[in-house]
């Protein structure tokens, strides 16, 4: 099948920055596996002049609509499903008018500040019978699908009892300007909505066996650093009740790591799993390790090179949005309401933990 024989999604990009480039260059991009025609319908940015150089640069082979107004993208009746790159702190009155009017909506992450927002949310797409998906791609990729079958479903290390993550990501904090939302608490500024989201994220695929949505709630003690009244560096334990899996989340946007290093380990019964990419936002490989019997007199064991693993290796396809973008699309072209693979509960269950750790380390944001 050609391209132009696909079935055909009209998209309308909200906001023109960094991810909002991002995932336009990857809705254009043509890839081997791809299943959908994704149109760039129209853009809207606070700047008709912002909006006509981004589908310069990111889309130069689409006409889309060029709107000053957001709000002028959810009223164009050729817009089937609308796509959020604010800032965090925007997100709730983005999806709420995007609803209101009668839009799809695909929302970056982290889908609101708190829990309550992303309710009424999704309370109101419900009333409106429409679409709505938190934007989170890593649960889209092939890798993060795939590692999850292996460890619940082929339980390639036994019994997986606990596992950790950690994000480090220096953003120059004190070289940004207080606008920047990186820094302004009202756009939701802090490392754990912004980064933290992710180790999270690995801790669902690593500990929560559940199908998504329904996972148990873990007991938490959490503990945050703040530096001009942004939240800085944030670890959390997290420990669940009936399994009495332990899971470690860590992220800092103060310093980071080398690129290409094991951002994650998993270890069961029988063995770990090392994951290891560009960022935990960016896996490219996992190595299963089964476990190995250590005698009284070992040297091998403690040399890395006498481990010998299974690596998995997940080549690049376009920046990564691909798979988000088409899961999606196949999603509103079908009638559905909701991701199977990011369904509103577990949006809300995330949400919800990241409340209890901001909880217990004083971050409020406005309004709250
Ligand atoms: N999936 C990922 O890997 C990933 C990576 C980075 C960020 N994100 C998420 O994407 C969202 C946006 O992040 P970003 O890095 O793209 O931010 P950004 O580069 O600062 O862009 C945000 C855009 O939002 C619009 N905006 C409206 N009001 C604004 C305000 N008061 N201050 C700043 N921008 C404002 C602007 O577009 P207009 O002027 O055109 O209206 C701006 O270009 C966040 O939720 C973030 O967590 C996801």
């Amino acid at each position: 099948m050609t391209i132009t024989e696909l079935p055909a999604i009209r998209w309308g990009i909200i906001a023109t920055g960094m991810i909002s480039s991002w995932f336009v260059e990857d809705l254009v991009l043509e890839w081997e596996e791809v299943k959908v025609k994704h149109i760039i319908q129209a853009i809207g940015s606070s700047s008709l002049q912002k909006g006509q150089d981004f589908a310069a640069k990111y889309c130069p082979k689409q006409s889309p609509q060029i709107y000053d107004s957001y709000a002028e993208v959810y009223k164009d009746d050729d817009v089937d499903i609308v796509y959020i790159g604010t800032p965090h702190g925007y997100h709730y009155r983005d999806c709420m008018e995007a609803i209101a009017a009668g839009k799809n909506v695909l929302c970056e992450k982290s889908f609101t500040l708190n829990a309550k927002q992303a309710r009424e949310i999704f309370e109101t797409a419900r009333a409106k019978n429409v679409y709505v998906a938190e934007a989170m791609w890593l649960r889209h990729r092939p890798l993060y699908i795939e590692l999850k079958r292996l460890l619940h479903e082929e339980k390639v290390i036994g019994d997986v009892f606990r596992a950790n993550c950690d994000f480090a990501s220096d953003i120059g904090l004190t070289n940004l300007p207080d606008t920047s939302r990186y820094r302004d608490i009202s756009l939701g500024a802090g490392s754990l909505l912004d980064i933290g989201v992710y180790s999270l994220t690995w801790m669902m695929l690593a500990l929560n066996d559940r199908p998504a949505g329904q996972g148990e709630k873990p007991n938490i003690i959490a503990a945050q650093t703040h530096e001009d009244g942004i939240e800085v560096t944030t670890s959390a334990i997290l420990q669940y009740p009936s399994t009495h899996r332990q899971g470690i989340v860590t992220t800092t946007n103060k310093a980071s790591g080398p690129p290409g290093e094991i951002f994650a380990i998993i270890h069961g019964t029988e063995g770990f799993v090392e994951v290891e990419g560009r960022a935990p936002s960016i896996p490219e490989s996992f190595t299963v390790y089964p476990k190995q019997k250590r005698g009284a007199a070992d040297r091998c064991f403690f040399k890395r090179e006498n481990w010998q693993g299974q690596r998995h290796e997940y080549g690049p396809v376009g920046r990564g949005f691909v798979y988000e973008a088409q899961n999606t699309a196949l999603d509103v072209l079908a009638g559905r309401k909701e991701s199977s693979i990011m369904p509103w509960a577990e949006t809300i269950y995330i949400m919800e933990i990241m409340d209890e750790i901001r909880r217990q380390g004083k971050t409020i944001y406005p309004g709250e």
